[in-house]
């Protein structure tokens, strides 16, 4: 099993980084994370060549993670919310999965599932309505586009005082998560 984590958190060890590691811990396989902050991807243009053509006209790092997607079991997106929504250099990389999108357009979208999804969230706010909303649509709107099915998203708020370790439920929703990414798999 293989599964491509798309981590967009700025701080290499913060909240979302915690999260990552423990769902790691428990997947069976191979995993392979992709750092937003890190990775030289240029923004989307809307040139609308992956209109007639599936692929993106942009020559950079994304052609390679297309690759990646197309390998993988699971995709996870890992991100803080900020301003009610996920990071910015994670927001560009998938506005370049525009190629999957538009193949509503060419006509060539693929039936049914083709991989597996799930998402991390971290909020720094107390907990309060709506607060992963923003990040929650994104992402099940990519999930569609991608053809994942999506397994469940695990939220962390208060992460300004708590943490996983101050939290034991989340700890336990992301065990959860694993295991249900793994069985999903079998
Ligand atoms: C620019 C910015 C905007 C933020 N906006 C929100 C927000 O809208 N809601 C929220 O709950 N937390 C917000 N936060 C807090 C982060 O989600 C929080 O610090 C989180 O722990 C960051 O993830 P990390 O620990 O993995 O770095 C914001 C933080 C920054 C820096």
């Amino acid at each position: 099993m293989k599964t491509l984590v798309f981590f967009g958190a700025a701080r290499r060890k913060g909240h979302t980084k915690a999260m990552v590691d423990l769902l790691i811990e428990h997947l069976d396989g191979e995993v392979e994370i992709i750092d937003a902050y890190r990775e030289p991807v240029k923004p989307c243009i809307d040139c609308r060549y992956c209109w007639r053509v599936n692929g993106c006209s942009i020559k950079d790092d994304m052609q390679d993670i297309y690759k990646k997607i197309e390998e993988a079991d699971n995709v996870v997106f890992a991100s803080p919310i900020y301003f009610h929504s996920i990071t910015g250099p994670l927001k560009t990389m998938i506005d370049r999965l525009q190629v999957y999108w538009a193949a509503h357009v060419r006509k060539d979208k693929p039936e049914g599932f083709q991989r597996k999804g799930a998402m991390l969230l971290v909020g720094g706010a107390p907990d309060f309505e709506d607060q992963f909303l923003g990040g929650d649509i994104v992402l099940r709107n990519v999930f569609n586009d991608i053809n994942a099915e999506n397994l469940g998203m695990v939220t962390l708020a208060n992460s300004d005082v708590d943490s996983i370790d101050s939290r034991p439920e989340v700890k336990e929703e992301i065990i959860a998560l694993a295991k249900k990414m793994n069985e999903a798999n079998k």
